[in-house]
């Protein structure tokens, strides 16, 4: 549990049952600006308010630029805010907080090591891994179906199979919080829809904190408890949406009509009311 002392002034906190219960991650009028080699100013995030509340999968939509990566290498402490705060564990985001993990577009596997000394790459960083450690890859190997693929090379594995191993890895240190930037951009159709349900199921086990940014509509509505729509030029929360749409879901989800409205709703966010009109010839 989080002091409340810890929250800042001014924000509204959700409504919760249990009322000490805080949000593990907060970002309060949060803001980056970045110098240009010009010698002006790009600010690439302006007053960006948003709680997440821990076990919950929440996606960030918008516009190529707008911003979404600059909030996530916020959460994930790469990135300082310029302006605002961000509150993450129960702590200012200045300190760190160190329960947190990032899955990118590529997998960045070491690729003279096999797949399970990868997964359990960041273990070896800070110590020398036991048997406990090595079981605990080889679990999380089977959570990613990649349960006989422990000895393989990286090349030896497909880009689908990279990304799972690149998830496997992102688990072993048990973080509270996984930040995933466009985890399956580079993925094709078919190994992005599986990948999608496999997601589904290991929030389901594991019950993680999940922040995921994608440039796909469907993507965030299928996976996400909550969309957060950013809008482009300064980047800004331009619409929050929970997706009260039951679970498990999976690819039929999509021909729900909630879900089609779900949809709708962020395409019209993001490309205003002429997005959904039909082209007439
Ligand atoms: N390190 C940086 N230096 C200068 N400008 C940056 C830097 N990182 C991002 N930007 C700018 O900030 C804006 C938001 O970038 P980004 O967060 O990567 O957007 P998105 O992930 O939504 O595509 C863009 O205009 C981008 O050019
Ligand atoms: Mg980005």
């Amino acid at each position: 549990m989080f002091a409340a002392s810890k929250v800042p002034p001014g924000i509204a906190l959700p409504e919760t049952d249990a009322p000490h219960v805080r949000p593990l991650i907060e970002l309060a009028h949060a803001g980056v600006t970045f110098p240009t080699r010009k010698g002006d100013t790009v600010v690439a995030v302006e007053d960006f308010n948003l709680t997440i509340q821990k076990e919950e999968i929440i996606s960030l939509v918008g516009p190529s630029g707008c911003g979404k990566s600059t909030v996530l290498r916020m959460l994930a402490g790469l990135l300082k805010p310029t302006s605002g705060d961000v509150w993450i564990g129960g702590g200012t985001q200045r300190r760190g907080f160190s329960e947190v993990a990032i899955v990118f577009q590529r997998a960045t596997l070491l690729p003279w090591l096999n797949i399970i000394k990868n997964v359990l790459y960041p273990v070896r960083v800070l110590r020398r891994p036991t048997a406990e450690d090595r079981g605990r890859a080889q679990e999380l190997l089977e959570l990613v179906g990649l349960a006989d693929m422990a000895e393989r090379m990286p090349h030896e594995l497909s880009g689908g199979m990279q990304q799972r191993a690149a998830i496997a890895r992102s688990l072993i240190l048990d973080p509270k919080i996984l930040l995933m930037d466009e985890p399956f951009g580079a993925l094709d159709a078919l190994t992005r829809e599986d990948l999608q349900l496999d997601l589904l199921d290991i929030h389901a086990r594991t019950k993680k904190t999940i922040l995921l940014v994608t440039h796909s509509i469907n993507e965030a509505v299928l996976l996400s408890d909550r969309v957060a729509v950013m809008s482009a030029g300064p980047g800004r929360l331009q619409d929050l949406i929970d997706i009260e749409i039951d679970k498990p879901r999976n690819h039929e989800s999509a021909a729900l009509p909630a879900f089609v409205d779900y949809s709708r709703r962020i395409r019209e966010d993001i490309f205003g009311p002429r997005a959904n009109r039909r082209a007439t010839s």
